[in-house]
């Protein structure tokens, strides 16, 4: 078990390195034949119910699957709960669908990797988070993805290079790329064609990055072409292939109010004979229902937005009448409903590809890894050199201080980490090791557990920052309105107090952040200082 799971992780691994030196001399065969087929997974079972909503529908001939701008979220968005979202619910939708004998068509518009870190941290894991993603999409029959500003944010060229350059499915497509045959040999087509089994239905697919999206990329290699004449071409392809029905994944947005001068819209009006159009939200969440684009002579395009951070699936059900193919359209959100059922995690596709993304994470090192700044204090007080000396250091001269952090949350952080599951590892994740360990990310700060000890979990550090000096000579000022700026005057403005309160709670935010702590909305500093709040008893001053 051990070893087979062993050679799973690294054989991939060395295909991606041997592949990049062949396909530099031209062609991807040789490549793909050396590469050691990986054992197909036993098969897999959800065993959840359909939603009410669905379970009302007629089983449709074919299903739709929309879904976009996953900004790197494998997991569900942030620490508290309810948490929405992540790879694994999305996949136990598509399977309780397909459990249920659906027929379906997954495809994604793009915008699949983060364009940067958490919290400041370079964006060392966001390659590799795309390609975990599209592993993922793979494992859920996705028959098409394409190509955004967040890809291009990590370099077209690396992005696919990291995936589409080893593996053809799901397939790339962004039809108006003008030199994907000089630059992306067999990596990015025009067109696909999806019918799954059981599915009377052919669907053809294509996509364009639209003119502004495309003008905002400045992506060192990729050259894109007019989007219009590319949907002219691709939709004379999907003809000549006799397809049902048509979709264009459209990069680009419909900003504000919905005029012909939005990108998709006019992309819509200009070619009726595209059915669904799947674009670009700029809002956080989608609209319940497609934004339809009707034609003169009775036909509809239907435009289709996700929202952000992969929350929500559209599932656009089609059945194929007498009088013609007849839509319905569900907005599914990935709430708790999702979760895998209790013992359904052994064998579960995206599961396990989460797990050996952690373990990749651990195996490299990226902890190690994450490059190490200097603490803004240094500059404040020129030629000092603060180093992290640990919360165990405060607790002689802070007592009560001590008392109340030991008691808080802050004091077991990093411990919440290791614990963790689904996947474990999280100790060992940079992207989560940021907000719960001292001075992650600073000189001297924390490394990792066997390095750095005493900096596990949020201590006294990561609030009042590096306090070496503080301990060398304690009744330095200087020190002292460094590592409290929060201090309060003897007598301050109702104004003064306001400022002082709001940057306080900025502070608290710089963790606790809306997608890490959705209960800080409402009032949080004033709900949860005093949960960790320590004034030094007036006795001892
Ligand atoms: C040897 C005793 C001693 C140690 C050890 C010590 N401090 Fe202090 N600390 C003091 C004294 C004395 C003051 C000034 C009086 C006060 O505000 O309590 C002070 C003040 C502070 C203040 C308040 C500054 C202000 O003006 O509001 C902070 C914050 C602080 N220390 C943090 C720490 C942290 C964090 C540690 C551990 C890394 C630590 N101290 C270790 C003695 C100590
Ligand atoms: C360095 C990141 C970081 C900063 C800065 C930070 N926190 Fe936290 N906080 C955390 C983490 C991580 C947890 C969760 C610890 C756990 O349960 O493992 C937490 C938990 C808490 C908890 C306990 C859980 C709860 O919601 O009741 C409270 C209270 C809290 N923080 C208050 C604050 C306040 C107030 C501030 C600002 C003064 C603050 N935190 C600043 C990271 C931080
Ligand atoms: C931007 C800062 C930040 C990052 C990054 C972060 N966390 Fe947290 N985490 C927090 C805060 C703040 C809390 C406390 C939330 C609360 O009190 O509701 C917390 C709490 C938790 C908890 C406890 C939740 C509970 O209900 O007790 C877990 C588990 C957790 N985080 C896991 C992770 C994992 C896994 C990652 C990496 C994928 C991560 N965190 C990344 C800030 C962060
Ligand atoms: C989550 C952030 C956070 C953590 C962790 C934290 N502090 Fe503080 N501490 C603050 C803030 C914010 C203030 C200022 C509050 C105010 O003045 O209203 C403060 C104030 C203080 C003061 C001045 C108290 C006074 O009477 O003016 C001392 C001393 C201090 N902290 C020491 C510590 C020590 C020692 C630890 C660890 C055992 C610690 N703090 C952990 C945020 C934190």
């Amino acid at each position: 078990m051990a070893t087979s799971g062993l050679s799973g992780r690294l054989i991939p691994a060395l295909g991606v390195l041997v592949l990049a030196g062949i396909s530099a001399l031209g062609g991807t065969c040789l490549g793909r034949w050396m590469k050691t087929p990986v054992p197909e997974a036993p098969p897999h079972t959800v065993g959840l119910p359909l939603p009410p909503a669905l379970a009302r529908w007629p089983k449709p001939d074919l299903t739709l699957i929309l879904t976009a701008q996953q900004y790197g979220y494998l997991l569900p968005c942030g620490c508290s709960r309810p948490q929405v979202g992540g790879l694994e619910r999305r996949y136990n939708y598509l399977a309780t669908l397909r459990e249920a004998g659906w027929a379906l068509t997954p495809v994604d518009l793009g915008d699949i990797p983060q364009k940067q870190g958490p919290v400041n941290l370079s964006n060392l894991q966001g390659l590799i988070k795309y390609r975990y993603s599209m592993q993922a999409l793979k494992k859920m029959g996705y028959a098409a993805v394409s190509l955004g500003l967040y890809e291009a944010k990590l370099k077209i060229f690396n992005i696919l290079g990291e995936y589409a350059l080893n593996d053809p499915e799901p397939k790339v497509l962004a039809a108006n790329l003008a030199n994907k045959d000089s630059e992306f040999p067999e990596q990015v087509f025009e067109t696909t064609i999806s019918q799954p089994p059981g599915s009377p239905i052919k669907v053809g697919i294509t996509a364009v990055i639209g003119p502004s999206v495309a003008k905002a990329m400045k992506d060192p290699v990729a050259k894109f072409g007019p989007s219009r004449d590319a949907i002219a071409k691709s939709l004379e392809s999907l003809v000549d292939q006799k397809v049902d029905i048509r979709v264009l994944l459209y990069q680009g947005a419909i900003s504000g109010a919905a005029t012909d001068a939005s990108e998709p819209i006019a992309a819509a009006k200009a070619f009726p004979e595209i059915d669904v159009i799947l674009c670009v939200s700029e809002e956080d969440e989608p609209p319940g229902s497609p934004l339809d684009i009707k034609h003169a002579d009775g036909r509809i395009t239907r435009i289709v937005r996700m929202g952000h951070k992969g929350k929500y699936v559209g599932t656009l059900g089609v059945w194929k009448k007498p009088e013609g193919l007849q839509y319905k359209y569900h907005l599914q959100d990935l709430g708790e409903q999702w979760l895998t059922p209790e013992g359904g995690l052994a064998g579960h596709p995206v599961n396990e590809l989460m797990e050996r993304y952690a373990k990749e994470l651990d195996r490299a090192d990226f902890l190690g890894k994450t490059p190490q700044s200097t603490h803004p204090f240094s500059a404040s007080v020129p030629d000092s050199k603060p180093t992290y000396v640990g919360s165990d250091k405060c607790k002689k001269c802070h007592e009560e201080a001590y008392k109340v952090w030991e008691g808080s949350g802050h004091s077991h952080a990093w411990q919440t980490l290791a614990d963790a599951s689904k996947p474990s590892l999280r100790h060992k994740d940079p992207e989560c090791i940021i907000c719960h360990t001292v001075g992650f990310g600073y000189q001297t700060g924390f490394v990792d557990a066997g390095k750095t000890p005493k900096l596990k979990n949020v201590g006294c550090e990561s609030c009042h920052g590096p306090s070496s000096e503080h301990l060398k000579s304690t009744s330095d000022e200087t020190w002292h309105k460094l590592m409290n700026p929060w201090k309060a005057k003897d007598k301050q403005s109702e104004t003064e107090s306001k400022v002082r309160l709001q940057r306080l709670d900025q502070f608290c935010q710089t963790c606790h952040d809306m997608d890490n702590d959705v209960t800080w909305v409402n009032q949080g500093l004033a709900k949860k200082w005093p949960k960790i709040a320590h004034p030094t008893p007036k006795d001892k001053q």
